[in-house]
């Protein structure tokens, strides 16, 4: 019987395309900008499985293409970039990155936090740019992190790995989440509190839903005045879980203190973007997980689960 075809869109960590040439035949996308839509097309075709990314938009027409096709497998933990209930119908198995990147992402999301609260992006542009004439009291003053209260609206993995950083910097912890967390109350410490009076009370809000139709757009221009004057909002979840348009108005009038971004409703993001524009915004070009031993455990897992269905076995991590 001859081999299967795995078609890769990225370029991923050697380690994972090593393992996936053990069982099939692999073709790997080697564009430095994501696989062009006809390309996209005619590879699914002829695959028996795709490893694709968070920038790949996998909709009806492209699993319609897979005449064989056994599974999607993404390389992130989220999927709102694939129509997961189309798939599902029509038996095609697709898996996600769940737990490998969450330490990473958390490491991430705090380090936003500190970023934006301390102006250490600010600073460090003033100091190259020749600005620093002097010290002075006030010189670039930020917000403390170290005992405030944090407000995270999700509480997955990712979120319980903020909360334990957290922790580490005596803050106060508050959770939304759909359903509560009793295990991570105890655990962590964290107290449960609807979305408004999280809002009211939290000194950082971040957010870490997934994208789906319950949290587009689930922070707009109510909850950013329902947030305090000295507020900080970070986003490391998907763009479309914020109304920009809204966190622009909010930064501009100061409803909210300042911004940590690592993901936009529109990637990549031009530089002409509003937020980039403001000074108390830190932009970052989504690179939550992007840790190399993290990207390569990422890529090996999504080769796992595609080695286990082209095997007849159950996927490691299954999302339908
Ligand atoms: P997770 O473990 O599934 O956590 C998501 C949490 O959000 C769950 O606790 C879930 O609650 C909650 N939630 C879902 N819908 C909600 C709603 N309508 N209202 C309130 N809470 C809701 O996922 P994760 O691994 O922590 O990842 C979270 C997201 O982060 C991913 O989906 C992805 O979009 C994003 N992400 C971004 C990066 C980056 O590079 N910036 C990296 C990794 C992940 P239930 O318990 O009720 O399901
Ligand atoms: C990254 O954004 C992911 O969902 O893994
Ligand atoms: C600052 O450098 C201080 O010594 O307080």
């Amino acid at each position: 019987m001859s081999k299967p075809y795995v078609f890769i869109t990225m370029k991923i960590p050697d380690e994972a395309i090593e393992k996936l040439s053990e069982v099939a035949h692999v073709s790997v996308w080697e564009g430095d900008s994501p696989v062009s839509r006809q390309r996209l097309l005619d590879e699914v075709q002829k695959a028996d499985a795709l490893l694709c990314m968070l920038t790949d938009s996998i909709d009806q027409q492209i699993l319609d293409n897979g005449t064989h096709l056994k599974i999607v497998a993404n390389m992130a933990v989220g999927y709102d970039n694939i129509a997961i209930p189309y798939a599902a119908e029509k038996g095609i198995v697709v898996t996600n990155t769940p737990e490998v990147l969450s330490e990473a992402t958390a490491d991430l999301t705090f380090a936003l936090m500190l970023t934006t609260a301390r102006r250490i992006v600010e600073a460090s542009s003033f100091l190259r740019n020749g600005e620093w004439t002097s010290w002075s009291p006030l010189l670039l003053a930020g917000q403390d992190v170290y005992d405030a209260t944090l407000g995270i609206i999700g509480m997955g993995r990712i979120g319980e790995g903020v909360a334990r950083r957290a922790k580490g910097f005596d803050m106060r912890v508050l959770y939304y989440n759909r359903t509560r967390k009793k295990h991570a109350e105890e655990r962590l410490g964290v107290e449960y509190c609807e979305l408004d009076s999280l809002l009211k009370e939290a000194d950082f809000v971040v957010v870490l839903t997934p994208l789906t139709s319950e949290t587009k757009g689930l922070i707009s221009t109510n909850q950013f005045k329902a947030m305090k004057k000295n507020a900080i909002f970070i986003n490391t979840s998907r763009g479309a879980v914020v109304d920009e348009e809204a966190l622009y108005q909010a930064l501009l009038e100061k409803e909210i203190w300042g911004a940590g971004l690592d993901v936009f409703q529109q990637e990549p993001v031009s530089t002409e973007h509003p937020l980039l524009q403001l000074p108390n915004v830190v932009t970052l070009p989504h690179i939550g997980s992007a840790s190399i031993k993290t990207r390569t455990e990422m890529a090996l897992l999504a080769a796992e689960n595609i080695i286990a269905v082209l095997q007849n076995k159950k996927p490691i991590t299954p999302v339908c």
